[in-house]
């Protein structure tokens, strides 16, 4: 391969039906498909150039080297593509991202969408939007929503070739507004890898599992009728049913801080008296408290003020991944 280049942008997903569990841990098979909102306003963008006169894979993040299980992770996904065309150069990766550092925000989902679109361009490869999803899916299963615009469902599918998600509506759709209220910035313990990996010891997880058609059902519904009460209670069950799961793995899996639990609380009392707002949480402690754009501006001053709460990042609906 002769040099060759190319960049991408992506946004991070927050999921409203979640992903946890794997029928197949090495491509990364969802034990049921989820539903997600991309983030517009956090963004990835990555530079890939295959050069054969490189001596290895090199990876950049926000201008610091990266080595050990992160550039493994990064060289494994670009070998499936240079498995594609046959060829094996290195590559250097350059990657900035403004989602802030040790937020405790999943930014892999962000990272493997724009990874891929980028290294696809630069292998010469042309590639659907369902192709380059299902194997964005491959490097960090979240990735396989931050490929198409707006909100998007991710299929569970029977095997990798129906494994891919899709946009059920376009990012103009809603004005949705993820007010993300960070509790703690150190590293999360237990990654949402390992995570996944435990969810089958659970004896929650299979209930959680056979209930998720009619959890995907609700909530698509209530996205495309713009229902935000119905979308409210499906957003959070979903998120404490994953909890119920974590919290009864073996291991057992604790992500939530006291301040965690007082947000689910505020956001519960807060919507009571009237205020259109509902929560989620991912594999951590930070709460994802989700409003439409009218209501965006009282409830980050109403999270300021919740006792544990050290910053409050909030984004609209984002794009797909693309080319720049
Ligand atoms: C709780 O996609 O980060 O955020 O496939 O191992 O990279 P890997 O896991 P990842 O898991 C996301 C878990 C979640 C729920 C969700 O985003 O659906």
């Amino acid at each position: 391969m002769p040099l060759s280049t190319a960049t991408a942008v992506a946004h991070p997903n927050i999921a409203f039906i979640k992903y946890w569990g794997n029928r197949d841990e090495e491509i990364r098979l969802p034990q049921n498909g989820s539903i997600s909102m991309n983030l517009g306003d956090l963004t990835t963008r990555t530079t890939i150039t295959f050069d054969s006169n490189l001596p290895r894979d090199t990876f950049d993040l926000n201008w610091v080297r990266q080595s050990g299980a992160m550039l493994e992770r990064v060289s494994n996904h670009l070998n499936l593509i240079r498995g594609i065309r046959g060829f094996s150069s290195p590559a250097h990766i350059f990657s900035e991202t403004n989602v802030p550092p040790g937020a405790g925000l999943a930014s892999s989902a962000a990272a493997f969408a724009a990874l891929t679109v980028a290294a696809v361009r630069a292998a010469g490869i042309e590639m659907s939007e369902k192709d380059l999803s299902r194997l964005a899916r491959r490097g960090s299963g979240s990735a396989a929503r931050s490929i198409p615009d707006g909100f998007v469902e991710w299929y569970r599918g029977k095997e990798d070739s129906d494994s891919y998600a899709i946009t059920i509506a376009p990012s103009s759709h809603w004005d949705l507004v993820d007010c993300i209220a960070v509790v703690e910035t150190s590293h999360k313990t237990i990654g949402s890898t390992d995570g996944h990996k435990a969810a089958a010891s659970s004896p929650l997880q299979a209930a959680r599992v056979k209930d998720t058609e009619r959890r995907l059902d609700l909530c698509r519904s209530a996205i495309l009728q713009h229902d935000f009460d119905a979308l409210s209670r499906i957003l959070e069950l979903d998120s404490n049913l994953l909890h119920a799961v974590a919290l009864t793995s073996s291991p057992a899996i604790y992500y939530w801080l006291p301040a965690t639990l007082a947000i689910m609380q505020a956001v519960i009392t807060w919507r009571k008296s009237g205020l259109p707002v509902a929560f989620t949480i991912d594999a951590g402690p930070n709460v994802h408290v989700i409003c439409e754009e009218e209501s965006k501006t009282l409830l980050i001053e109403k999270l300021t003020h919740v006792e544990g709460v050290q910053q409050v990042i909030a984004s609209g609906v984002g794009a797909g991944a693309r080319l720049v």
